[in-house]
């Protein structure tokens, strides 16, 4: 009925869409990978303050779930984004991952 319409509808979702699409990438940890390994991330970020560890402490944000693997993701995801969001920055001799769906909940954001 309206060609041109139609055409400009294709055209904004095929050219324009993508241009609002986050290309934001987040770091967690591998869920695969032992507690031992998770927590030897935590204490090295934590210990050399290279990320806000406050959140995950008891009466922050991020505490809850209190797991290692909850707070290792959180940890790690704070380091990766202050280095630069680099595939070696989220490395932690192979124990992270990349992804590129956002894993904040309720008041736990991670950035
Ligand atoms: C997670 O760790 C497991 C076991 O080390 C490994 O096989 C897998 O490839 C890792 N996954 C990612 C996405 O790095
Ligand atoms: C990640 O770490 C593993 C183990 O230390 C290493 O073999 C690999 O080359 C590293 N990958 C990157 C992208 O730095």
């Amino acid at each position: 009925m309206f060609p041109q319409l139609t055409l400009i509808f294709l055209f904004s979702l095929v050219v324009i869409h993508p241009l609002h699409v986050s290309a934001k990438t987040w770091c967690v940890a591998n869920t695969s990978v032992a507690a031992t390994q998770l927590q030897a991330n935590i204490d090295w970020a934590c210990s050399e303050g290279k990320v806000d560890c406050v959140k995950i402490n008891p009466g922050g944000v991020c505490f809850d779930p209190d797991t290692v693997l909850s707070h290792a993701s959180f940890v790690m995801n704070d380091f990766y984004q202050n280095h630069g969001s680099t595939e070696e920055s989220c490395n932690f001799s192979g124990t992270g991952q990349i992804v590129t769906v956002d894993p904040s909940y309720g008041s736990c954001v991670y950035t």
